[in-house]
């Protein structure tokens, strides 16, 4: 099937992260961009197959979103892409970065470094199944393959299957000895591997990632290469996508405030609830909203303190949390500044 024809705007992504950008999260950060590309956790492929819940549910408000799939056998891979086209994913995405010990033992994630063919195969097969981009995020290398030649052996393989849309977290990853969160900070950021690879690539889309802190640090990577993936900032201060629409996809639409972030959310909430989620499943996502911001730690703590509890009349906690938490900010707010007017005058 013919996968080169995809329109989506890869500049800004949002990462994958398990059990952080889940619907709710993503719903959330569509409110702040409405252009980054959002990524959904890894689902593994037997998660999907076998599995009991809908591991593939999402708010149609999300797009353009892609998802991430773990796994390394073609056939299923083959499956779950089809099943992802079906229900109008933008992109399938393969991870090949995850260096857990329960990932590595269904043998997907990053030790598939070491196995070029067998994501080639991947790859074959997926784009046998669907139109939409069949993706590849990837790490610099692995244990011992950490030469920039590893990289780019695993690149060429891949890309000769078919596939041109790749992100590379530019540091390796080490599958014994490091837990993944380690994984992610000790080995350190090779930033030059992945701006040379799209040297010698030209002809491939190819996104960064790691340790991106500001829209400045992306609009740098963007000189030398196609799209920049924020993972980590984005979950903690989430309102840095503010920008991104206006400075990197010239879109001028206002853009909301923080406040009405939090009012926007309110019928999502309520309508969530209705399907059984709860309140907490989506607020924890916005604790960050107010990072940096006066009143962001009561904000903060607001939510936390609250957001599992129940209300007064033994209900459960709904959309009146996010309510409270603005009325706290904005009190903690006219406290203070009444507090620095009294010292001024
Ligand atoms: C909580 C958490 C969960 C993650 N889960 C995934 C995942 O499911 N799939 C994946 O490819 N990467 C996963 N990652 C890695 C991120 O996608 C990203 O590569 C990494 O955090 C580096 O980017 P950053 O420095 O911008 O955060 C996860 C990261 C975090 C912090």
């Amino acid at each position: 099937m013919n996968n080169s024809s995809s329109s989506i705007n890869r500049t800004i992504s949002v990462a994958p992260m398990l059990d952080w950008t889940d619907k709710h999260c993503r719903y959330f950060l569509r409110q702040i961009s409405k252009h980054a590309l959002l990524y959904t956790e890894m689902v593994t492929t037997g998660a999907i197959i076998f599995g009991k819940g809908d591991y593939l549910a999402y708010n149609d408000a999300e797009h353009p979103v892609a998802l991430q799939l773990g796994g390394s056998d073609p056939t299923d891979m083959a499956r779950c892409a089809a099943l992802a086209q079906e229900r109008g994913y933008d992109e399938v995405n393969i991870n090949v970065g995850c260096p857990s010990d329960r990932v590595q033992n269904g043998r997907f994630g990053a030790c598939l470094m070491a196995e070029p063919s067998t994501v080639a195969k991947c790859i074959e097969a997926m784009q046998k199944e669907v139109d939409i981009p069949v993706t590849v995020k990837s790490r610099i290398g692995i244990d011992d393959m950490d030469e920039y030649q590893d990289l780019t052996n695993f690149i060429h393989v891949v890309a000769d299957a078919g596939c041109d849309i790749f992100t590379v977290h530019a540091r390796k990853a080490w599958l014994k000895g490091l837990s993944p969160k380690e994984n992610r900070d000790i080995p350190p950021l090779m930033y030059d591997r992945v701006h040379a690879l799209k040297e010698e690539f030209p002809q491939l889309n190819i996104s960064i990632n790691g340790g991106v802190k500001t829209l400045d640090d992306a609009a740098l990577h963007l000189e030398k290469l196609d799209g920049v993936m924020i993972g980590r900032e984005v979950y903690s201060n989430p309102y840095i996508l503010a920008d991104v629409d206006r400075r990197f996809y010239q879109n001028d639409s206002a853009v909301l405030t923080r406040e009405e972030i939090v009012h926007a959310m309110l019928p999502y909430v309520e309508d969530q609830m209705v399907s059984g989620a709860r309140a907490w499943n989506i607020a924890r996502h916005m604790l960050g909203l107010f990072q940096g911001q006066p009143g962001g730690r009561i904000w903060r703590r607001y939510l936390s303190q609250h957001g599992t509890g129940q209300s007064k009349n033994g209900l459960q906690v709904g959309p009146e949390l996010l309510i409270n938490a603005l009325a706290a900010v904005n009190e903690a707010r006219a406290t203070a500044k009444a507090y620095q007017d009294t010292r001024v005058s």
